[in-house]
């Protein structure tokens, strides 16, 4: 499943990698977080070099909707309901500095992108007290959001009970602003290494990353891996990771001038597709939502059939051009972890928890972490930033964070039972499937893709979860902390950091 946005870019191909160079800063990996932090850092002078696992835009960043917003769905109510209004504000002047970055980077780099209304909607009236609920805490953020009714909103093709709206909000194309950010950091001297997997990250003695290739030393580390490949600090537990989809379609009749996204229900989030906020032509809407905790799915491909029947019944004779999928981490106290890792000496930094949000929260955490890395943290941007670098914690984050702890015990005792009630050898599976069954005491996972069966032993290699099979992306993905692995094992992502051993198929399996 490949992202409309792929479809036509030309990725950057990285620099060969010098096993034991030595930079000014290592950062590893090459999203949003990576590259927005590599090119403030080597803008200001340092020798910066980008390690990525596998290519520019990878993960979350090429496959998101590419709706830079301070709107952000009900996450403005979420956050207010749980801390001060200070706070929600801290969160809003974040991403706004998030957004006013990327957007004045894309206008030196000549990267086009729209001005659109976004607006936050409910599909039922059960919905509309969400709405004006994130309508409050906007405003009280400093937002000059609207209130609409369901009157001021017929025209729109899919039901809505409601809406808040927040004019002169962005579109953009994620992959495109992701090339030029790497045209970018080499033009200032930065070095891209790609196809490059970091096993470890070392404060101690001369810092350095570890990689399949071997070394590479660096003053100052960032881990800009989605979750953080490092267990110190537990982040992995700190975090859920959600997996959403994304279909685009081109459509024949009138395609909606704004976003939206829906509070209540299964998400639906509408975005329209333009020459100047995507590869315009190829399809003029996407569709997205149906998200869910990594792992954890009645099926996935199930997930996104429901989103092209949805668009099928409100926007007659659409067709689909392309479906994908990507997942992101929010963090349980609901504002994104940035700064430096315990036992990191100060050397070792890292971000994650955008829930979704990336596009203004990432170049906010690179604003954060290269005015730390520089000692450059200035009296105007200092109160956000401090406010919400505090680790806050109130008794609603340890209850959730203790429900999250609850639920990943509980998938990780059931499925070491339903794995033990398969045992080997299973049927052949069929094309696109895969089974975890039971071999001499262990899980064993058997799939057969593109014609092959393989068979891999389906513990995590993270901390032991008996992973699932994603049927859309024909991966093996842990319910536990969110790590994905192809069909013959290779580690695609999360906190896990080595492959899951292939095994010697039985008779029949
Ligand atoms: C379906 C979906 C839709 C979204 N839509 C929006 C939207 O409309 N607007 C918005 O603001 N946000 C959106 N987001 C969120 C946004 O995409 C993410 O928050 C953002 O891209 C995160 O960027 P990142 O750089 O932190 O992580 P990523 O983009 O995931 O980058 C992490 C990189 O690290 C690399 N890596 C991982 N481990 C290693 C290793 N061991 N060694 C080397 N490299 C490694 C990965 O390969 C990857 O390239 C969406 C997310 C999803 C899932
Ligand atoms: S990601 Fe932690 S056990 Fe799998």
């Amino acid at each position: 499943m490949k992202p409309l946005w792929k479809s036509t870019a030309t990725l950057a191909s990285g620099s060969p990698f010098e096993p034991g160079a030595k930079h000014d800063v290592a950062v590893v990996g090459a999203g949003l977080t990576g590259l927005t932090t590599a090119v403030m850092l080597a803008r200001a002078g340092l020798d910066v070099a980008v390690i990525e696992a596998g290519e520019v835009a990878e993960l979350a960043t090429g496959g998101n909707t590419g709706k830079l917003s301070l709107l952000q769905g009900k996450r403005l109510a979420e956050i207010r309901r749980h801390h001060s209004p200070e706070l929600v504000r801290a969160y809003v002047d974040a991403n706004r500095d998030g957004m006013d970055w990327l957007t004045s980077f894309a206008d030196g780099a000549g990267v086009p992108y729209s001005r659109r209304t976004d607006h936050s909607y409910a599909q039922t009236a059960d919905g509309l007290e969400t709405v004006r609920a994130q309508h409050d805490a906007a405003r009280e953020a400093g937002l000059a959001t609207r209130m609409l009714s369901a009157a001021d909103l017929d025209a729109t093709p899919f039901p809505i009970a409601g809406a808040v709206a927040l004019d002169d909000q962005v579109t953009i194309d994620p992959v495109t602003v992701s090339t030029a950010l790497v045209a970018d950091l080499l033009a200032a001297g930065g070095t891209v290494h790609t196809g490059i997997r970091v096993t470890g990250a070392h404060a101690l003695g001369s810092s350095r990353v570890d990689t399949v290739e071997g070394p590479l030393f660096a003053d100052h580390i960032v881990l800009a891996t989605g979750t953080p490949i490092l267990d110190r600090g537990l982040y992995f537990s700190k975090v859920s990771g959600t997996r959403s989809y994304c279909v685009s379609f081109r459509i024949s009749g009138v395609v909606p001038e704004g976003t939206y996204i829906s509070v209540d229900g299964s998400t639906r989030s509408i975005r329209p597709v333009s020459a100047a906020d995507g590869p315009g032509g190829t399809a003029q809407l996407i569709v997205g939502g149906n998200g869910h905790p990594v792992g954890r799915s009645d099926g996935e491909t199930a997930a996104i059939d429901d989103l092209v029947a949805w668009t099928a019944r409100h926007f007659p004779g659409a067709i689909e051009t392309h479906r994908w999928s990507a997942q992101d981490y929010e963090s349980h106290n609901r504002i994104p972890f940035v700064g430096a890792m315990p036992r990191g000496l100060g050397t070792i930094r890292f971000a994650t928890g955008y829930a979704k949000w990336g596009l203004s929260n990432a170049p906010a955490a690179a604003l954060r972490l290269s005015a730390e890395i520089l000692g450059a943290i200035r009296d105007d941007k200092a109160r956000w930033m401090t406010m919400l670098g505090t680790r806050l914690t109130v008794p609603a984050d340890l209850a959730r964070g203790a429900v999250e702890g609850v639920k990943v015990a509980k998938e990780a005792t059931t499925r070491w039972v339903a794995a033990e009630s398969r045992p080997v050898p299973v049927a052949r599976p069929t094309e696109g499937t895969g089974v975890v069954a039971h071999r001499g005491g262990r899980p064993v996972g058997v799939s057969t893709v593109d014609g092959v069966t393989r068979a891999v032993s389906a513990v995590c290699t993270h901390l032991g979860g008996v992973l699932d099979w994603n049927d859309a992306e024909c991966t093996w993905d842990c319910p536990l902390h969110a790590s994905r692995f192809a069909p013959d094992g290779t580690r695609i992502e999360g906190p896990a950091l080595r492959d899951l051993p292939e095994l010697p198929r039985s008779s029949r399996d």
